[in-house]
This record gives C-alpha cells, structure tokens and sequence, in this order.
C-alpha cells in the first residue's frame, strides 16, 4: 500500500536512487534472465554464451547470440513502466536510474543519465582493445575490428569480467547518498548490481521494491510492491504526484 509515510518520503527526497533489471523490460516483450519459463538461462547456458572463454572457444556462436538479442529488441518499445519511471524522476531534485539492462529503453523512454552498470548490447567494440566500433562487414560472424584486426565483440558485461569502474562507483556513491531506492525487476542474483540496496540500506535509505516475485531483498525492504512494473510504477506516479502515463 502506498502509505502517507512513503508519499512523504517520495514528495520530499532531495535524492532517489532507482536500480533496474530485466523484468521493468518484460512488459516490451524482450525476455528476462531467470524467469523459470521464458528467462533466456532457462533456454540457454550462460557459460557458453556470456563469458569471455565461450567467446574465444565458439565466437560465431556468441556473435550470432547477441545478433539474434540485437534484432529482438529492435521490435521493442519501452514499455508503462519505463515511462512511469522518467516521468517520476522529473520530480525529484537528484535522481539517478541505475540499470542492468543492456536494451537503452530507459533512454528511450526519456530517462537521463542513466548508468549502464553491464553495458549496451547495441554497441560494440573489439575484444583485445576495446575499440568502439559502429560499422562492419556483416559477410563475417564476428567481423573483425577495423583499427587492429581482433573480433569485435558487444559492448556488454560477461560473467568473469569487470563492471565498467566509473559506472560502478557513481551507482555506489548514488546508493550511499539516497534518502530513498527503488529496486525494480531484478532478482538480485547478480553482484555487485545486486550489493547497492544493501549499500543503501545500511547509509539509512527507506527502500522500496516492485517485482513480480519475492526476492532476498523483499525482507529488508521498507515496502515491497509485488506485481508488474508497468503496472506499480504507473501507480505510484499517479497516487503520488497525480500524473498518468498517456497511451502509446
Ligand atoms: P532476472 O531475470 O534475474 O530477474 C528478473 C526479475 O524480474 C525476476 O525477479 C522476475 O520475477 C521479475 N519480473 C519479471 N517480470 C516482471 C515485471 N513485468 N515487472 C516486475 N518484475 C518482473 O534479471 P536481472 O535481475 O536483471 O547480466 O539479472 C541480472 C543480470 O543477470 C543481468 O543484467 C544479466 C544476467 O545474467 C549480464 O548479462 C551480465
């Protein structure tokens, strides 16, 4: 239930803090990861798919992986949920989206700003150098780098590898310094994304998340809103700030 404690909390925070996963992007049809049914780790195995050993034992294999992720999204709109969520930032002094996700729908959405702690699957660079690259001979699975002849390879976070540094320690500092954080559709099973509402927390933040299932942060949350993001999220704006996501 939305209380007057957390309209409060909401109406009069200088900082917000919002963490995002795969399911705020569910409702625009583009798969999660751990969903029992339909998350893409029920269907595929991450260690052949999304870690840097697959990439240099199979490339094409990953290459086409992503291509195929890359072709979905381009049928996907942001969805309610992303909406909502662009539209409740612009009532709060310093607000700092933070998402996991790799499909730039937030910033389709309108949201500014946002920290992209796993990268962006449109973009792509090579593996040896990280060159960014925007153009490539599509003949070749992977096509080769242009500047230095590696595989080129996307832009996005592997298992084993680093979190880019700088997106990392803007999101703790955001997490160590907000009055409230939302977590939203993510499962929390991936660290260190996963560690910023315990940060959070721990600096004294109320926290608040919306899913569609429990999670090991339900217990500690101030408020847990279960249900669908583009549904909760739409409801916060309206019942707090009375303001509704028009249609698409
Ligand atoms: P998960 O698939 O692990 O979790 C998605 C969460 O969203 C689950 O708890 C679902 O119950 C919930 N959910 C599903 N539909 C929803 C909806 N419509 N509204 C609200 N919640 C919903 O995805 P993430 O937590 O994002 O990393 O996964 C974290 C990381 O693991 C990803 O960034 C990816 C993956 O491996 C990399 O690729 C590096």
């Amino acid at each position: 239930m939305v209380t007057p404690e957390l309209i409060d909390a909401l109406k009069n925070s200088r900082r917000v803090a919002a963490i995002t996963g795969a399911g705020i992007s569910a409702e625009s049809g583009i798969p999660t990861f751990r969903d029992a049914q339909t998350g893409l780790w029920a269907k595929y195995d991450p260690m052949q798919l999304a870690t840097p050993e697959a990439f240099l034992e199979n490339p094409e294999r990953v290459w086409n992986w992503y291509a195929w992720r890359r072709e979905l999204l381009a049928a996907c709109r942001p969805n309610k949920g992303h909406q909502a969520l662009s539209r409740i930032a612009r009532h709060i002094p310093e607000f700092q989206l933070i998402t996991q996700n790799v499909d730039g729908l937030h910033q389709a959405a309108g949201s500014q700003d946002v920290i992209e702690l796993h990268g962006n699957i449109q973009r792509t660079k090579c593996f040896d150098h990280g060159h960014t690259v925007e153009q490539w001979d599509a003949q070749q699975a992977p096509p080769p780098c242009p500047y230095c002849g590696s595989l080129l390879r996307p832009d996005v976070v592997w298992f084993g590898e680093m979190l880019p540094v700088q997106a990392l320690q803007q999101a703790e500092q955001a997490a160590a310094r907000c009055e409230v954080f939302l977590s939203i559709g993510t499962s929390g099973q991936v660290y260190p994304a996963a560690d910023l509402a315990y940060q959070a927390l721990a600096s004294g933040a109320m926290v608040v998340e919306i899913n569609a299932e429990p999670t090991p942060l339900t217990a500690r949350a101030h408020y847990a809103f279960t249900g669908k993001a583009g549904d909760q999220l739409p409801r916060l704006l309206a019942e707090i700030w009375q303001e509704s996501v028009p249609d698409a």
